[in-house]
């Protein structure tokens, strides 16, 4: 009795101090100079990268969209927010509401239920390349103890940015034979880069001169000025389009305390590989000579780069903020170094005290993930079928029963066991498909996500995968071939690093398992904007008869809009 009084309580102190917090924003293109050269940008109310949400756990979220582009749609995805109990609210177009038209307004409503870094971003058609992003942080709840322990905090939302328009680019994708958008023109932070100028010139090699920014540009790097003897938070997140990115900062430390917005064990490391859809908080000691400056630098990894490196300083408050850094900027490591990569992701373990995974699993998935031809278009293909999302959004369909909403026939749960990942596919050709997995409520599900050879050469690439809805258990990764009754063996089900993105690596396996407790429709797919463009994704659902009220606003397309229209006639 005694127990349950205090729960009562605090469970009604907790409401009682939850705030909402409400946002009125337009979004627009605008000329805009990220990295010193003219684009158009993608604002939100004029702003890019787009205003940072700064809530405490426990609030509630309230933006009010207003769509002010001319000629397109528009949704925004609140990347790692697990939208329980609002899954209409989770902004992926086609697969959770339909597309804002141009002029209308759409309201988004969730809470954010835990601390953690996350961001926002586009998620209809490449409007995430197009600059559409932002951070959202969310701060441990009023009265609670952060469990770190730092004494300032900083925000890195990383990003990687094309003079190619999008639209160009989106068209070179889906065009044959396929044009490929080849590696960016910079690397961003905060939405600030250097094109064809170094903050380093003095010491390089390389031909590239020293940049020349005004007080003021819109590419002028954002310094981290530090006080000695401190110790600081600094927030990293990663929304680029295709670069896998790799941080380092001069002579220090870090500490990687959070990943994807959960604990994780603390461990130090000299620099931070990130990939798109991740993002970790680290701690940094500014234990060095405080009479110097030193360069933070953001490098590509993964592909072969063609980029150069991103910089900027972090300015001891000591030393004049003019000063340049004595020496240059760290290195970034090879490339092509993945055992290098893989150890990285094998250190990351969840903290003491977080929720361990259940023993077993109930369902499984293994997903195998090829490049492929469809009448010579270039695609993307899971378990042979390359996604195209119907113009009904799958939550619609389901919650109304529409029976032509999409294909109901479930795709293959496995891939033919005799298939040669580590060769070109034989016969390359697939078929694009918008079948979904539908899982029981409250089931444990295993999701093995399966590398292979690419069409043409001897190459395997880097996939970031992304669950909605969800944190997962990164249960392992291997080498080769998942082998079904021996791979399991090796899994860590003691303190596997909870999170929302997991990266599979070339020619490997990577676990992930997961419980359906979020009633509703779930997009999981590889981060890399092209490569979702071109079909790198599939489609969960999950309790379906326990999906709430969605907002009829949401699904103003498709069949749903006919359907909606009967209804509330009658
Ligand atoms: Cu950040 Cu579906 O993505
Ligand atoms: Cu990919």
């Amino acid at each position: 009795m005694g127990v349950w009084w205090i729960v009562v309580v605090a469970v009604l102190t907790h409401t009682a101090s939850a705030t909402v917090r409400e946002y009125d924003w337009e979004v627009e293109y605008k000329f805009w100079q990220p990295d010193c050269i003219e684009g158009a940008v993608m604002t939100v109310n004029g702003q890019f990268p787009g205003p940072t949400i700064q809530a405490v756990a426990g609030d509630t979220i309230v933006v009010h969209l207003t769509n002010k582009l001319t000629t397109e749609g528009l949704v925004i995805h609140w990347h790692g927010i697990r939208q329980l109990g609002s899954p209409w609210a989770d902004g992926a177009a086609g697969v959770t509401q339909c597309a804002i038209n141009p002029g209308e307004t759409f309201t988004y409503k969730f809470t954010v239920e835990k601390p953690g870094t996350h961001f926002y971003h586009g998620h209809y058609g490449m409007q995430r390349s197009a600059g559409l992003y932002g951070s959202l942080i969310v701060d441990v709840a009023k009265g609670q103890r952060e469990r770190l322990r730092y004494d300032g905090e900083f925000n890195l939302l990383l990003s990687d940015w094309w003079h190619e328009p999008i639209p160009s680019q989106e068209l070179g994708l889906s065009s044959k034979p396929m044009r490929w958008i080849g590696e960016a023109q910079s690397i961003l932070i905060n939405g600030r880069g250097q094109f064809n100028c170094s903050l380093a010139a003095q010491f390089s090699n390389t031909s590239l001169p020293m940049c020349t920014f005004k007080e003021g540009d819109q590419c002028a790097p954002q310094k981290l000025n530090v006080e000695p003897n401190k110790t600081y938070r600094i927030r990293l997140a990663s929304t680029t389009a295709l670069a896998s990115l790799n941080l380092a900062v001069q002579g220090h430390k870090l500490v990687v305390v959070e990943a994807d917005g959960n604990y994780v064990t603390p461990f130090t490391t000299d620099d931070i590989d990130i990939y798109s859809g991740e993002s970790y908080s680290v701690l940094l000691t500014t234990d060095q000579d405080p009479s110097q400056n030193y360069y933070i630098s953001v490098g590509v990894r993964g592909r072969k780069p063609n980029t150069t490196q991103a910089l900027t300083i972090l300015n001891y408050v000591t030393a004049p903020a003019s000063k340049l850094p004595s020496s240059p900027p760290p290195v970034t490591p090879r490339w092509d170094d993945f055992e290098r990569s893989k150890n990285f992701s094998k250190k990351i373990f969840s903290a003491m005290g977080s929720p361990s995974p259940p023993k077993k699993y109930r369902k499984r998935l293994i997903l195998l993930n090829t490049q492929n031809l469809i009448d010579g278009y270039t695609k993307w293909a899971i378990n042979n079928v390359s996604l195209v999302t119907p113009a009904t959004p799958y939550l619609g369909s389901v919650k109304y029963n529409l029976k032509l909403g999409f294909n109901r026939k479930s795709p293959p749960r496995s891939y033919r066991m005799d298939y040669d990942i580590m060769n070109p596919p034989p016969f390359p050709n697939t078929t694009t498909g918008n079948g979904i997995y539908v899982f029981p409520f409250n089931v444990t599900v295993d999701v093995i996500i399966q590398n292979a050879n690419v069409l043409k050469g001897v190459v395997s690439e880097i996939h970031p995968w992304h669950l909605h809805g969800h944190d997962f258990w990164v249960l392992g990764y291997g080498d080769g071939k998942f082998k079904p009754g021996i791979d399991e063996k090796t899994y860590n089900l003691k303190n596997p690093p909870l999170r929302n993105t997991a990266i599979l690596y070339p020619y490997g396996w990577t676990a992930l398992r997961f419980v359906t407790d979020n009633p509703g429709v779930w997009f999981f797919h590889c981060h890399i904007e092209p490569h979702l463009h071109m079909g790198m994704g599939v489609v969960f659902a999950e309790g379906l008869n326990r999906i709430g009220k969605i907002p009829d606003e949401a699904l103003g397309c498709g069949l749903t809009k006919q359907f909606l229209m009967n209804r509330n006639r009658n």
